[in-house]
């Protein structure tokens, strides 16, 4: 049975960091939206040039686009035995056009962890955060700074800022995550699905939190499969 995650949280709580962790661990492939939109920006394609604008703003891209991104990355090979998603949904109709997307491929969700954090803790984070050009990386100047000033410890790649991580951008992205995906967490709560994990711990800590959680979760559904 496939396994499908979706990572909550706002802007900057870390989704991006405890991802690529937890995927490795899962061994499924993180699908993060915010880096597909910025692969078509660098690739300049036409989804990319659209995307931009509203990229620019801290603005959503239009749901039917998004989905349609999605439907796409999960025809990829590497999508066989499930997906980590991270930024995606971000709205009530992207969350049913991922059950729509799941329940095509006779699959459900698993769990989705919501990392949560105050915003004032997340405007700090992306205010510092560096991101490695070349392996994605991620570091934060004053909780987790690389070991030389602008190069990435794992790969020797330049950190670069991301051009929506500008105080005007940061916070409209706030704005857009309360009005438009803070009521995803309720959504999923009702269904049985939602985790919260205390994202104000360190790095470390959150991920010791969320992978218990996941764990936790997955061998319950085993159980209840096998008895079933
Ligand atoms: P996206 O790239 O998804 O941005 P985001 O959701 O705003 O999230 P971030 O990537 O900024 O933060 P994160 O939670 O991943 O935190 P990170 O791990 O980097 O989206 C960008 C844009 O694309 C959107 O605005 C939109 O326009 C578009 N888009 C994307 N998906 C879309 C969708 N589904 N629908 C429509 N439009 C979409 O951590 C941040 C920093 O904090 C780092 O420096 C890190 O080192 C540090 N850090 C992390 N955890 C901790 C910790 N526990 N303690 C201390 N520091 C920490």
């Amino acid at each position: 049975m496939a396994t499908y995650i979706v990572l909550l949280g706002g802007p900057g709580a870390g989704k991006g960091t405890q991802a690529k962790m937890l995927a490795q661990e899962l061994g499924i492939p993180q699908v993060s939206t915010g880096d597909l939109f910025r692969e078509h920006l660098s690739g300049n394609t036409e989804l990319g040039k659209l995307a931009k604008g509203y990229m620019d703003r801290g603005e959503l891209v239009p749901d039917q686009v998004t989905v349609d991104m999605v439907r796409e990355r999960f025809d990829r090979p590497d999508c066989a035995n499930g997906a980590l998603l991270d930024g995606f949904p971000r709205t009530v109709g992207q969350a049913q056009g991922l059950a729509e997307l799941l329940e095509e491929k006779g699959a459900e969700l698993a769990v989705v962890p919501y990392i949560n954090a105050d915003s004032e803790v997340l405007l700090r984070r992306l205010a510092g955060r560096w991101t490695c050009r070349q392996c994605g990386a991620m570091y934060h100047a004053i909780f987790g700074p690389s070991r030389k000033a602008g190069v990435c410890d794992q790969c020797g790649g330049e950190l670069y800022q991301r051009e929506d991580d500008t105080p005007e951008t940061q916070r409209r992205r706030m704005e857009v995550y309360s009005e438009q995906t803070a009521p995803l967490i309720e959504w999923y709560w009702s269904k049985g699905l939602l985790v919260e994990i205390d994202g104000e711990q360190t790095i470390e800590q959150v991920r010791d939190e969320l992978l218990a959680a996941v764990r936790d979760r997955l061998s319950a559904g085993l159980e209840r499969s096998v008895a079933g």
